[in-house]
């Protein structure tokens, strides 16, 4: 299966299980006692999301919680790149204030019923859900003041065109604001595999270094990473051994290599609708 499609598949599910009364976890790690523990678990203080129908909260699928992280003020538009179950949606809407406005983007059709529903019992007005794909965002250019996204962009299989698009869409001076899983130095491909399989549903990730060179590349200024949770081998233990993996053995390869990160990123003011002045870049798709 395409990996969009095993992507849709497993959160779909995830949106179901949830809607079921059930929990938000997926993929390897669902079977094990407090699946997602330690990636999505307390990274949201309890008195911001208090106010949220617990749906909302129970679907969250992150690893990181960029709106404590993101500066959004009163009036802004907000775009969440791989909305789920949206409580990343909803806490901005409630930070931008009835003037500003908060999109959810997800392809996964039962992430996006159950993200309708959390808006419909949060009573929130300024929140829209739009059905699409990050690679492919149905926004104009120049009109998002920031993009945020929750553990999203590393499961794309074409992550430049993701951060293209993203780039597009943001108005000059706007923010780019994202958790993601990253990892750090020269890690074998056997051990990530494993460790990519602990870590979520099906996750790929990026290299640090690689990430900055992405964001770059598509044109974006004052590039920052900042690590949000580390993750230890011995959080991974269970699953690892259940897989027949010899954890001590692969013990020193991992540790401090796994992480989730804060990503903090803008487009150049000089880079409008027309290109970015002085630059050759022209900071527009080119597939
Ligand atoms: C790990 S969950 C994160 C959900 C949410 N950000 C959160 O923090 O709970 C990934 C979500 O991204 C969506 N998604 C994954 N790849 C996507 C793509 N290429 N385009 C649009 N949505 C995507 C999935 O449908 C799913 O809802």
């Amino acid at each position: 299966m395409e990996l969009k499609e095993v992507v849709k598949e497993k959160y779909g599910q995830a949106a179901l299980r949830v809607s079921a009364g059930g929990s938000s976890c997926c993929g390897a790690s669902a079977a094990l006692d407090g699946c997602c523990d330690p990636i999505t678990s307390n990274l949201y203080d309890a008195t911001k999301t208090g106010e949220l129908p617990q749906e909302a909260v129970l679907a969250s699928l992150g690893c990181g919680n960029p709106t404590a992280l993101a500066q959004l003020n009163p009036g802004e538009t907000v775009l969440d790149l791989g909305s789920g179950g949206g409580i990343d949606v909803l806490l901005s809407a409630r930070r931008v204030g009835p003037t500003g406005k908060a999109y959810g983007l997800d392809m996964t059709d039962e992430m996006l019923a159950l993200a309708r529903e959390n808006q419909r019992k949060a009573g929130v007005q300024n929140v829209e859900f739009l059905k699409g794909e990050i690679e492919h965002i149905p926004l104009p250019d120049n009109t998002v003041d920031v993009i945020i996204s929750n553990c999203v962009i590393n499961l794309s299989g074409d992550k430049d065109r993701v951060l293209r698009e993203a780039f597009r869409v943001l108005k000059p001076g706007g923010r780019f604001a994202v958790s993601d899983v990253v990892t750090s130095g020269a890690v074998p491909a056997d051990v990530r595999e494993n460790m990519l399989l602990w870590v979520g549903c099906i996750a790929g990730e990026l290299g640090d270094y690689e990430y900055v060179a992405k964001l770059a590349k598509a044109g974006f200024g004052d590039i920052e990473i900042e690590p949000t949770r580390v993750y230890n081998i011995e959080d991974a233990r269970t699953f690892l051994s259940g897989q027949g993996v010899d954890i001590d053995a692969i013990a020193p390869q991992v540790e401090g290599k796994f992480m989730s990160a804060f990503l903090r990123a803008t487009k150049p003011a000089s880079c409008g609708a027309q290109g970015c002045s002085g630059t050759s870049f022209s900071g527009k798709s080119t597939t």
